[in-house]
């Protein structure tokens, strides 16, 4: 049987692409936001998942505000970056896993999730980043994982509630959990935590509302699932809403989770970044 082995929440700021192709390892900005990935690189090293799980956002390359789906899951082959106009160069596709993703959309239509197919998708930095910041920079391009892009809403209202993200999250575990082939996944949960890129409130960061989440997904994700999505943009910025990709991954480990890691810094351009790695017990 598949095995959820844990979850990691990472950032996906366009600037750390930037960074990482520039090799800014050592700049007094970026060091520290780099180096704590370290202990998630090494756990990663030694469970040796075979798929990850991917729940990001799209930010209007592969959906655009004419036509946003809720949620969505790639079964594709394989996964195509394209130019987003940050200035970063497109990366090579990523492989997908389409037996994997069709059995979990399958259980998660009959668990009564309205679920878009893609059977072609581009993947954007919501995606990309974080997959470099895992594995592929480091392991000079090589993706070791098979994956299942699980994108969700955050861009066009109305958004799914936390609390529906949960139980998502928690019927992705279930599926995974059933499904019958021996494989070892992670979930990864992109974004976050708050920020807002425009209007007044442009550059909002709420720390103590960050700690608290970083907080409670471990012990009491209901917690955070009890907000409206308007009280986590009156929390964490607009674009702070990101935090309900974490939820649906927080989802799919089940009850109980054992932090092994987290980092909080602020700010990588306007936003804060929240780095975590959550074992499943
Ligand atoms: C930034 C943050 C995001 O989540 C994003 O999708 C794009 C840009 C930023 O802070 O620059
Ligand atoms: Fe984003």
């Amino acid at each position: 049987m598949a095995q959820i082995l844990g979850g990691i929440t990472t950032s996906h700021i366009p600037a750390i692409g930037g960074a990482i192709a520039k090799e800014k390892f050592q700049e007094p900005y970026w060091k520290s936001f780099f180096e704590a990935y370290g202990k998630v690189h090494s756990w990663l090293d030694a469970v040796k998942p075979d798929v990850a799980v991917v729940v990001y956002n799209d930010h209007g390359l592969n959906f655009f505000l004419d036509k946003m789906p809720t949620f969505s899951i790639g079964a594709a082959r394989q996964y195509r970056n394209a130019d987003e106009g940050w200035g970063l160069s497109t990366v090579p596709p990523f492989p997908g896993f389409p037996e994997l993703s069709w059995y979990v959309i399958e259980e998660l239509v009959a668990a009564e999730f309205d679920i878009t197919t893609c059977q072609d998708m581009v993947v954007d930095h919501g995606f990309v980043i974080p997959m470099q910041l895992l594995w592929t920079h480091r392991l000079k391009g090589a993706c070791p994982v098979k994956l299942v892009p699980v994108c969700v809403n955050t861009v066009q209202h109305p958004l799914p509630n936390p609390a529906r993200c949960l139980k998502l999250g928690r019927a992705i575990g279930e599926a995974i959990a059933s499904y019958p082939e021996d494989l070892k996944v992670v979930v990864i949960g992109t974004g976050g935590l708050s920020h807002q890129l425009d209007g007044e409130r442009a550059g909002f960061i709420n720390k103590d509302f960050d700690l608290w989440c970083m907080d409670k997904i471990v012990t009491n994700p209901e917690a955070i699932a009890e907000h409206s999505i308007h009280d986590l943009v009156r929390l964490s910025g607009a674009q702070g809403v990101e935090l309900i990709n974490w939820l649906i991954m927080r989802g799919a480990l089940g009850e109980h989770v054992e932090k092994r890691h987290q980092n909080y810094h602020i700010p990588i351009s306007n936003t804060a970044s929240g780095l975590m790695l959550l074992e499943a017990a």
